[in-house]
């Protein structure tokens, strides 16, 4: 039998140079070369007649209405670099009948351990430590210098408690945590596999030394995180958000970091990125680090397999595990 016509993609994202040959190898891949304005670079090569079955793109490149509609005809799917995909309008997308592919599974290790490494950093205090010595101002051991929490006995609530979720709990039970968690429903055998459940984020950040954000962004979790939600913690609260900036309220939790209400943060991602709230950088209490949970070559290697391999299968007519429309 001969073989199928490779798919043509339209890459709108520049990748690493590994991903990029794998792209070139399973596609007819032609990439942007105008990284600031992708999609008109797209249109204007289809209107000099070249035709692209799919879209490949990342978070750099928002998928809302207009740009769906604005996509050129004879588009048929949108395949995004991220496991997150509130960069996306679905409804416009399967308005046009776009089949939409994403990357879950494969990056969960590299958030689950950067949300391990992040927690680490508020519970000791990172930012001071750094200052501290980098700026030499250190002056020796003393016994009183920079103390901070020690996690094992304490609760880890996580907010949004999925694929990411569990891999965080299991790191997390290593160093001695008990786990409690929101979702809108329990997870299933979650009581037995020692997952507490709590039906409200507010028991939960009740119940929790750290608040672990997990969850996705969407219209009911967009902001939830903020001061009435924190006036319920506890003094040593950590907040610790993997997941998407939009999620805090940012007055709500600067101002409960301010004013010590909280213990600390420790912050991957922000609101608008890459611009990050000032008053942050005015917290030694917070921890920052710029959106690096997928940042390591072994998921930017399998989110670039991942894609080809659900466009391929959903090219022979396959089911794909990381269709997400
Ligand atoms: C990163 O934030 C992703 O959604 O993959």
């Amino acid at each position: 039998m001969p073989a199928a016509p490779k798919l043509s993609v339209f890459v709108a994202t520049r990748f690493l140079e590994e991903v990029e040959s794998a792209f070139s190898q399973a596609f007819e891949a032609t990439f942007t070369t105008e990284e600031d304005e992708p999609l008109a670079e797209l249109a204007r090569l289809a209107g000099e007649g070249a035709r692209f079955d799919v879209v490949l793109f990342s978070l750099n490149v928002r998928m809302g209405a207009a740009e769906i509609a604005g996509l050129p005809e004879g588009t048929r799917a949108l395949a995004t670099y991220s496991v997150g995909t509130d960069h996306i309008d679905f409804e416009a997308a399967a308005a046009r009948g776009l089949a939409v592919f994403n990357t879950p599974g494969v990056l969960a290790d590299s958030v689950a351990e950067d949300a391990i490494f992040l927690m680490l950093a508020a519970a000791r205090r990172a930012t001071e430590s750094i200052d501290l010595i980098r700026e030499r101002r250190w002056k020796g051991w003393t016994p009183k210098q920079l103390v901070g929490v020690q996690l094992s006995g304490r609760t880890l609530g996580i907010l949004g408690l999925g694929d990411i979720g569990e891999r965080i709990a299991t790191r997390a039970r290593a160093l001695g945590m008990r786990i409690a968690y929101h979702n809108r429903r329990p997870v299933p055998d979650g009581e037995a596999r020692g997952f507490v459940y709590r039906e409200t984020p507010e028991a939960l950040v009740a119940d929790s030394d750290v608040l672990m954000i997990v969850c996705p962004s969407t219209p009911e979790t967009r902001g939830s995180v903020d001061g009435a939600l924190l006036s319920h913690a506890r003094p040593d609260l950590l907040v610790v958000n993997v997941a998407r900036g939009d999620i805090v309220d940012d007055d709500g939790l600067i101002e409960a970091l301010a004013s010590g209400r909280i213990r600390g943060a420790a912050l991957d991602v922000f609101a608008r990125e890459p611009d990050v709230d000032e008053r942050y950088f005015a917290l030694p209490n917070v921890f920052m680090v710029p959106h690096i949970g997928s940042s390591t070559i072994e998921a930017r290697l399998g989110m670039g397999r991942i894609l080809i391999d659900g466009l391929t299968a959903w090219q022979a007519g396959e089911p794909a595990p990381n269709r997400a429309a």
